[in-house]
């Protein structure tokens, strides 16, 4: 009987690195970035330590320094002052997103762009969608209904303005069935078959979303959003809404948030050849922000995802973290 001592294959670094099965490298992260109308303005999110709400040319600013961490991609969000009842800013050609988008083509190469496509942070009552029958946006708390498919429509013309901007992929969050469809059908009529879809697939009704509700002022003003968002406690619906999103026309599907949810990442990436992205979302970040050992405990994380099956993480510790990858 020979030997068996797994201890010869970590004996050193050299040996580690060479058996490691999981490689997490600056360019499997996507960084996202909260975007505001305005000039030199860098706003500190008090429940997101390090993180900002960036003026564009302060975003510009910041993104030069992405290339030389190895960073490619980034996902943006807007952040919107003036929400009304049906979210137009959203879709607005001067919103601060579509001009954010025009802008970072202009003086930017070689940087993947990727737009959060939702209403939540446009329209006034907080929610994903477009309520249904009220009246007023935020009558009706007890028994309001989000109109799914008046929302697609919507969910298309801010994709389509995103397109029109310069986007490379649209990012539908607002989990209303068949979004991923409808979006691609309209940017197929409109001469954007190049555009991709980054679909939200499984994106569950979290608690870990609250620091980036802040950042938005997204929180619903009643009600929670567990009738469009996935219940945590289940693993094969989310397999069904990915495999539905890959048949509507999804490029990358996405499970969020992470670390709750690596079994489904695990589940996906076993089940489909389509490259799966998982989102390191705002309460994963805000948790372990400068806890001791920060640095080894966000790799281990973002590690962590990787090995159980995401291609690319989005994640708040992207630039922290390709910076500790490159020394
Ligand atoms: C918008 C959206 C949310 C997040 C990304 N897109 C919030 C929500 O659904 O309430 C959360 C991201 C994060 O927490 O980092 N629909």
């Amino acid at each position: 009987m020979p030997h068996i001592r797994l201890r010869r294959l970590r004996k050193n670094e050299y040996i580690r690195n060479w058996v490691g099965e999981s490689d997490l490298r600056p360019k499997d992260l996507i960084l996202p970035y909260f975007v505001t109308k305005g000039k030199n303005v860098k706003e500190p999110i008090p429940s997101m330590e390090g993180i900002y709400r960036l003026s564009p040319d302060n975003l510009l600013k910041d993104l030069k320094g992405l290339n030389t961490l190895g960073i490619k991609a980034i996902l943006l969000f807007g952040i919107c002052n003036k929400k009304d009842g049906k979210g137009s800013t959203a879709f607005s050609k001067n919103g601060v997103v579509q001009k954010t988008v025009k802008a970072i083509r202009k003086n930017i190469k070689d940087i993947v762009i990727i737009t959060d496509v939702c209403l939540c942070g446009y329209i006034s009552h907080g929610h994903c969608g477009i309520i249904k029958g009220s009246r007023s946006p935020v009558s009706g708390p007890r028994n309001y209904i989000i109109d799914n498919d008046a929302t697609l429509k919507v969910l298309a013309k801010i994709a389509l303005s995103h397109a029109e901007a310069g986007t490379d992929f649209v990012a539908p969050s607002a989990m209303m069935d068949g979004q991923v469809r409808c979006i691609r059908e309209t940017l197929d009529k409109n001469d954007f078959k190049d555009v991709g879809i980054l679909a939200y697939s499984a994106k569950y009704a979290s608690g870990f979303y609250g620091p980036f509700r802040d950042a938005l002022a997204s929180r619903p003003q009643f009600g929670n959003r567990k009738s469009y968002q996935m219940d945590f406690r289940n693993s094969d619906e989310a397999l069904r809404a990915m495999a539905l999103d890959i048949e509507e026309g999804a490029d990358i599907v996405m499970v969020k948030p992470a670390l709750a949810y690596l079994d489904i990442i695990h589940r996906a990436k076993e089940r489909f050849n389509a490259p799966i992205a998982a989102y390191n979302v705002s309460g994963e970040y805000s948790l372990v922000k400068g806890l001791a050992e920060e640095k080894d405990l966000i790799l281990e994380i973002l590690t962590g995802i990787k090995r159980a099956g995401a291609d690319f993480i989005i994640t708040y510790h992207a630039k922290e973290a390709a910076r500790w990858l490159k020394v």
